[in-house]
């Protein structure tokens, strides 16, 4: 059996975003298969990027969402399914006292970093090289870098992003604790917060690495936020804080959260989410957020049945043997294809020469073991 992908190996994978070329219309999903409208049939390693871990149309998210709709879809207020999945959020994650929905991962992390910045009343955010954090003029700072990196001195990565937020973001090298402590501590006086992926992209962080970066924070009181849209519910119930057991102070969690549906959130400590609360705050202190279709009933629900797969027994048990399999199965395969791959615990099938830190588009997102 040969490896067919649907990749063109000559163009670079950036380009292709969801790693579709553009003339594959999509139809279908069912568990882990989709179809195109052309009637081809594959094995979906993608998963919508995330949030359809439990598989396309799962049967219980499905009769969910159903059972919803008729009722109403949104609301622009509290609903009961709302509370129930932000007290889910909050039972099951460490560092959530409180939650704010949004309906995007980006929108999670930019109010995940205005809320560092309200507490901390400063404005620069420490982030890493290559760390995504959506597509904000701040996250879009140094992601892709095309040239090797003028630490601390981010890169904007599009155009039409004002110079002004350059200067208001900080880069280090990701999985360099000397760097970053010193960064911190050098700059610890100007920082609002530092923002991570646990597990950036495809690269683990070090032993300690993480350890490292709660202790310096802590020290000095700056709020570290863990970036856990990709690994929230997918490393642990409880998200690579449980996973890794370094506890941030705030996170923000997307994609399986939403059931499919358009739902993520800012979670973190009381203190630090009172921001959010204008009766909790004076005008000054107070964070203004909104959104049209924040929590709404249906993407609750279907986030709501998401976790209640997730929680049955063996359910992450199952998730690293796949995990594993998958890894081993196609390292196999990789290593009599002509296709240049890299491995780390996660695989990667790429064109053209090694990125200097693999994009969301390159990637296969299973956490392969521990
Ligand atoms: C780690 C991480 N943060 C943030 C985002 C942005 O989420 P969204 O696409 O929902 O805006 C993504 C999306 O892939 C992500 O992987």
């Amino acid at each position: 059996m040969s490896i067919q992908t649907v990749l063109d190996p000559t163009s670079d994978l950036v380009e292709h975003f969801g790693n579709m070329p553009a003339e594959v219309i999509l139809k279908e999903g069912r568990g882990g298969r989709i179809w195109d409208e052309a009637g081809r049939e594959y094995v979906d390693f993608l998963l919508g990027s995330g949030p359809m871990f439990v598989g396309h149309g799962h049967p219980e998210v499905t009769a969910a969402i159903q059972a919803q709709v008729p009722l109403g879809t949104t609301f622009f207020g509290n609903n009961r399914h709302g509370i129930a999945l932000a007290e889910a959020i909050c039972d099951a994650v460490p560092c959530a006292d409180q939650v704010r929905f949004v309906c995007s991962g980006t929108e999670a992390d930019l109010y995940a970093m205005r809320a560092a910045r309200a507490f901390r009343k400063r404005d620069k955010i420490l982030k890493f090289e290559g760390g995504y954090h959506g597509m904000s003029d701040y996250a879009l700072m140094s992601l892709a870098p095309k040239r090797p990196g003028n630490f601390p001195r981010p890169t904007p990565d599009s155009a039409g992003i004002p110079k002004s937020v350059q200067d208001e973001m900080l880069v280090a090298a990701f999985n360099d604790v000397g760097m970053a402590e010193s960064l911190i501590e050098e700059h610890k006086d100007e920082l609002a917060g530092v923002i991570v992926e646990p597990f950036q992209r495809l690269i683990p962080p070090k032993p300690g690495f993480l350890q490292a970066l709660r202790a310096v924070t802590a020290k000095h009181g700056i709020p570290l936020i863990f970036d856990e849209v990709v690994t929230g519910f997918r490393f642990a119930y409880g998200g690579a804080q449980e996973y890794y057991g370094v506890t941030p102070d705030l996170c923000s969690l997307g994609k399986i959260v939403g059931g499919g549906f358009a739902l993520a959130a800012v979670a973190g400590r009381a203190d630090i989410m009172k921001h959010f609360d204008r009766l909790a705050m004076e005008d000054e202190d107070f964070i203004f957020q909104v959104g049209t279709l924040s929590g709404n009933p249906v993407a609750a629900v279907a986030g709501l049945a998401t976790l209640e797969v997730l929680r049955r027994p063996g359910a992450y048990k199952q998730v690293f043997a796949t995990g594993r399999e998958l890894m081993s199965a196609l390292s196999e395969r990789c290593s009599t294809s002509t296709l240049p791959t890299s491995r780390s615990r996660t695989i990667a099938i790429r064109s053209g020469p090694t990125p200097r830190w693999p994009s969301a588009s390159t990637s296969f997102y299973a956490p392969a073991a521990s």
